[in-house]
């Protein structure tokens, strides 16, 4: 299908499937076990109902924000996911002008298919790009990404540090669909990354050499020494660590509220759980740092949605791979297109017309609060 007639974010799955590889597909549909939380992340919006306002001059719209200071045309944002070139040649690098296109940030995989200098090969000083790490147990990996990083500086401008896989999750579906096409794959931030022994599915060949051992107390002063870009941390599902990653401010200048795309553990909480508890239990790190949110995000509504409880930004994972699958660049591009399109018609019939006008006055949530 041409990318006009794909009008929604699954047409973009749906096409995007067709045109990759079995394995490929594989590895970037997958989740953990069952596939809970992966369906979870998604359902938990449909249950939160919109209380539009009416009557409201609704002509024009704004969606512009700012993310850690940074201006974005839209809080919608690239999420960082691995091995972009198994879907299409363009890789990070069609991401990244396809996210220049439309004024949103994107955030590179430390296991991105391309280097970090041409991922960012003719973008502008304007362009918001975060640099992703898994830290290596070979730290000296890792200790080189940093120094590559910051001579970036003017293009990288944060570390996202993940903290939800320590090990990888079971997919299943990876580790089938790598049975009979055993290519060893290669890793920006993790050269060596598909010398696993026994090969595995994409994913435990990534994960191959990751550390397990990285904790609160030793791992921001080990990177302190190394960077000082400001870090981001990435996989958090509960307010208590949310409340202790805003002690780390101001190195930690965000967090992410998320869970992998429930790739990591399953049945683990949809980031919409964790946004209500920190509403109810330490609102004031909303003061303190940045939170965004990413999972299962699908439409304009769910956008709106996490930005009227508080997020700052809102990530798509698989959204931006199935695009590249679809049409390359420019299948990045109709996606992006599609949801900027729906986020901002919600907000028009919600009676909001600027990002700062949203606030949980505009959803119920009374079916998804908990105890
Ligand atoms: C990911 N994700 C991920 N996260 C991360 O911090 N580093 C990574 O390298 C990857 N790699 C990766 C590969 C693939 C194929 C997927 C689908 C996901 C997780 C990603 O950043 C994000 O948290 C989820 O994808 C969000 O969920 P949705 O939008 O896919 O539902």
């Amino acid at each position: 299908l041409p990318l006009h007639a794909l009008l929604n974010l699954d047409d973009i799955e749906k096409e995007g499937t067709k045109r990759i590889s079995k394995k490929a597909w594989a590895y970037y549909f997958s989740a953990a076990d069952d596939h809970i939380s992966k369906e979870h992340n998604n359902r938990v919006f449909k249950d939160i109902i919109m209380r539009p306002r009416v009557f409201v001059d609704v002509t024009k719209c704004d969606t512009s924000t700012t993310i850690l200071g940074y201006k974005v045309n839209s809080p919608i944002y690239v999420s960082p996911a691995a091995m972009a070139r198994l879907a299409h040649p363009d890789g990070e690098h069609g991401i990244a002008k396809a996210c220049a296109n439309y004024g949103v940030m994107q955030i590179v995989s430390n296991n991105a298919s391309m280097t970090p200098e041409q991922i960012v090969e003719g973008a502008s000083p304007e362009q918001l790009f975060g640099w992703q790490v898994y830290v290596q147990n070979d730290r000296t990996k890792t200790e080189d990404m940093f120094c590559r990083i910051n001579a970036m500086r003017d293009r990288y401008k944060f570390i996202c540090l993940t903290l939800d896989a320590p090990v990888p999750g079971k997919r299943e579906l990876d580790e089938r669909g790598s049975i009979d096409n055993n290519e060893v794959v290669e890793a920006a931030g993790n050269p060596g990354a598909g010398k696993r022994p026994g090969g595995g599915g994409v994913g435990q060949q990534l994960f191959f050499g990751t550390a397990a051992d990285l904790n609160w107390k030793e791992t921001l002063p080990w990177i302190a020494k190394h960077t000082d870009l400001p870090v981001v941390l990435k996989g958090l599902q509960t307010h208590e660590d949310v409340y202790l990653a805003a002690q780390h401010a101001p190195q930690v200048k965000a967090v992410i509220l998320s869970n992998h795309g429930g790739r990591a553990m399953d049945t683990t909480s949809p980031a919409i759980y964790t946004l209500l508890e920190i509403r109810k239990y330490c609102p004031e790190v909303f003061d303190k740092i940045e939170i965004w949110i990413d999972g299962g995000i699908k439409r304009g509504t769910d956008v709106v949605k996490a930005l009227c409880l508080g997020a700052k930004a809102v990530g798509v994972g698989r959204a931006g791979l199935f695009g590249l699958g679809a049409g390359g660049q420019a299948g990045v591009e109709r996606m992006l297109e599609i949801l900027q399109t729906e986020t901002t018609a919600t907000m028009r019939l919600l009676g909001a017309t600027s990002i700062p006008e949203l606030g949980p006055k505009y959803v119920n949530t009374r079916k998804v609060e908990r105890d």
